[in-house]
């Protein structure tokens, strides 16, 4: 399969309200069911400028997105920014994550100056942990009751990635 990654442009928002219709999705992650095209369309037409989300396409499908996102606008955290990830129920396991976080760490690492990258992950959600850490992210503790998933209170890792040291020439 060939996965093309491309920056997400605002007539993408109805491939990202879709992506977030899956249970699988929207169950390991902060959204709620019955997700807001609107909200998509303005997240993708007004947070152009600060918010770097690439999609995971073959061909005209969309097959998951992923997200570096400012944290706050406190100066002193200009240097950090959040990431977000998620793949269709049908198409995961199959490499999709891996394309996404691939683009995404590049990025920060090559082209924003960015330092530090951050992400929650429910404890339970063993595919995710075991990718972040390939790309270097680390535990740095445990949110006990973070988010109400499906009726119950569920931890979750913080977990967070620090670019090597800077590369001079
Ligand atoms: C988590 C998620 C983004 C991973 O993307 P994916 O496309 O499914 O993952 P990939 O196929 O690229 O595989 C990622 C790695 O996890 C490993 N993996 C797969 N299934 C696993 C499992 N059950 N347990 C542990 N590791 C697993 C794979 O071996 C792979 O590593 P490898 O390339 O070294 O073999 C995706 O499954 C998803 O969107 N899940 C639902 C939403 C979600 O939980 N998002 C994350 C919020 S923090």
């Amino acid at each position: 399969m060939d996965i093309v990654i491309r920056r997400a442009e605002p007539r993408d928002y109805e491939s990202i309200w879709r992506t977030f219709q899956d249970e699988g999705v929207y169950s390991g992650t902060l959204q709620t069911p019955f997700v807001s095209q609107e909200r998509w369309m303005k997240i993708l037409s007004e947070g152009a400028d600060s918010n770097y989300i690439l999609l995971a396409c073959c061909g005209d499908e969309v097959l998951g997105h992923g997200g570096l996102h400012p944290i706050g606008k406190a100066a002193r955290r200009a240097h950090a920014m959040g990431l977000g990830l998620v793949v269709r129920d049908a198409w995961q396991g199959k490499g999709v994550g891996n394309a996404l976080m691939a683009a995404l760490v590049d990025l920060a690492d090559n082209w924003l100056p960015v330092i530090r990258l951050e992400l929650t992950v429910y404890t339970d959600n063993e595919r995710a942990i075991a990718l972040y850490r390939k790309f270097g992210f680390e535990m740095e503790g445990t949110h006990r009751c973070y988010a109400l998933r499906a009726g119950r209170y569920i931890d979750a890792y913080a977990m967070a990635r620090l670019k090597s040291k800077p590369v001079a020439v």
